[in-house]
C-alpha cells in the first residue's frame, strides 16, 4: 500500500478525525469506565482496525502478528514459520473444516490452508479487513478452501460441531475480561475431542500492577492495539477450562526467539536496514514528518498523522513491556474439547 493511499479507501470526508475521536473517548480517564471498554470491546476493535489496517498493511504485511525470529531468517518468514507451528500442532489433516478466530485480511489463513491443505473460516467483525482479505485471498488463488464470515466472534451464526479444529493468531486478546464467553463458543462450534490452538498477548508474572511504569506501559499497549484490558496466563487457561476444555499446553515462545531477534527487534530496529525502514524507530519518524506534509496537502484524510501517534505509542509499549519482560504476545495454548 503507498503511502498516498493510506485511510482513502477506508474512510470518506470526516470519518477519520470522527472514528478517531470515538476511539480515543472510551479511554479518557475523566469520561470513559474501564468496564464500558470490556462490555464494549468488539465496536472498540473494530473503531480501532479500520483506523489501523492501512497502517500495518503499509508497514508490517498481511500477517498481523509477530513470530519466533532467528538470527538470518527475515521477518515474513519467521512469521510465516510462527503460523505453521500452531498448523501443525493441531495435527490439521487434508480435508479439515477449520475456524480462524479474528482473521486479519487472511495472510494466516491463506498460508494455513496452503501448508496443511484444510479449508478455513475466517470469522472477524472489521468489514474492511474482510474487504482487503477477499482481495487478497483472490490474488493467492485459495477462494476454494479460505472464505470470511462477518460477524462478532461472541455470536457465530453457524450449527455447532461444524469445525474439525480452531485457532485464533493474537486476537482473543480484544476479549479479555470475557475469554469464557467467546471460547463457549469456540467449543459449541467444535466437533467433540476437536483442538484449539491460540496465541495470546498477556501480562507476565513480573508484571506488578502496583508499579506506575508498568501500569503506564500496560496502558500504552491497551490505547495503541484496541485492546479493552490486559490480563494474564491464567485467565486464559481457566476460561478455556470453564468453556469445556482440556489444557494440553501452555508456553510462554518469546524465550524461544535468540537474543539478537527478540519479538519486538523490528520495531525497536536498532540496526538500520531496508527491511525494516517501515517499523523501526528512525522510519517512523520519516513517516510521521511524510503523513503530516500530506494531511496538509489534503492527499491523505484530516486525523491521519493522529492515527499514526496512536500506533507509535503501541510500539514504545511494546518494546518496553518486551524488554522488561512484564508483556508477551506470544503465549502459545492448545487445548481440546472435553
Ligand atoms: C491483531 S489482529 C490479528 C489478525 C490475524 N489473526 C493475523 O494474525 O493476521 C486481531 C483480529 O481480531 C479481530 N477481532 C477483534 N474483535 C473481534 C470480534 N469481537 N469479533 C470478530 N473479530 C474480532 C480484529 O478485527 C482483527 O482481525
Amino acid at each position: 500500500m503507498r503511502t498516498t493511499q493510506l485511510l482513502k479507501t477506508a474512510y470518506t470526508a470526516s470519518g477519520v478525525s470522527d472514528t478517531l475521536q470515538r476511539y480515543e473517548n472510551r479511554f479518557d480517564d475523566g469520561h470513559a469506565r474501564p468496564e464500558d471498554r470490556v462490555s464494549e470491546a468488539a465496536s472498540l476493535s473494530s473503531e480501532y482496525y479500520g483506523l489501523a489496517t492501512d497502517f500495518y498493511l503499509h508497514g508490517w504485511g498481511k500477517l498481523f502478528h509477530f513470530g519466533v525470529r532467528h538470527q538470518g531468517e527475515s521477518q515474513q518468514d519467521a512469521l510465516r514459520k510462527y503460523e505453521t507451528y500452531l498448523a501443525d500442532k493441531l495435527q490439521l489433516q487434508e480435508g479439515e473444516r477449520c475456524l480462524d478466530l479474528g482473521c486479519g485480511v487472511g495472510g494466516p489463513m491463506i498460508n494455513i490452508a496452503q501448508h496443511s491443505k484444510v479449508s478455513i473460516t475466517g470469522i472477524n467483525n472489521s468489514l474492511y479487513q474482510i474487504e482487503k482479505g477477499h482481495e487478497f485471498v483472490r490474488e493467492a488463488g485459495m477462494g476454494s478452501q479460505c472464505n470470511f464470515l462477518s460477524c462478532d466472534w461472541m455470536k457465530i451464526p453457524l450449527r455447532d460441531e461444524t469445525f474439525d479444529k480452531a485457532y485464533g493468531i493474537e486476537a482473543t486478546c480484544h476479549a479479555a475480561g470475557r475469554r469464557t464467553d467467546l471460547f463457549r463458543e469456540v467449543n459449541r462450534l467444535l466437533k467433540p475431542g476437536g483442538l484449539f490452538a491460540t496465541y495470546e498477548w498477556v501480562m507476565t508474572d513480573k508484571y506488578d500492577p502496583a508499579d506506575l511504569r508498568h501500569q503506564q506501559i500496560k496502558r500504552q499497549i491497551e490505547i495503541g492495539n484496541g485492546l479493552s484490558d490486559i490480563t494474564g496466563a491464567a485467565d486464559v487457561t481457566d476460561s478455556l477450562a470453564a468453556a469445556g476444555f482440556e489444557v494440553l499446553e501452555c508456553t510462554d515462545r518469546a524465550s524461544e526467539c535468540d537474543a539478537d531477534t527478540p519479538w519486538y527487534h523490528p520495531l525497536r530496529g536498532e540496526q538500520f536496514s531496508f527491511a525494516h525502514l517501515r517499523t523501526s524507530p528512525a522510519g517512523r519518524r520519516i513517516m510521521h514528518t511524510a503523513l503530516a506534509g500530506l494531511e496538509r496537502l489534503h492527499v491523505i484524510p484530516k486525523g491521519s498523522t493522529r492515527v499514526h501517534e496512536v500506533l507509535e505509542t503501541a510500539a514504545d509499549g511494546l518494546v518496553a513491556g518486551g524488554e522488561l519482560g512484564i508483556f508477551t504476545p506470544m503465549l502459545f495454548v492448545l487445548a481440546r474439547k472435553v
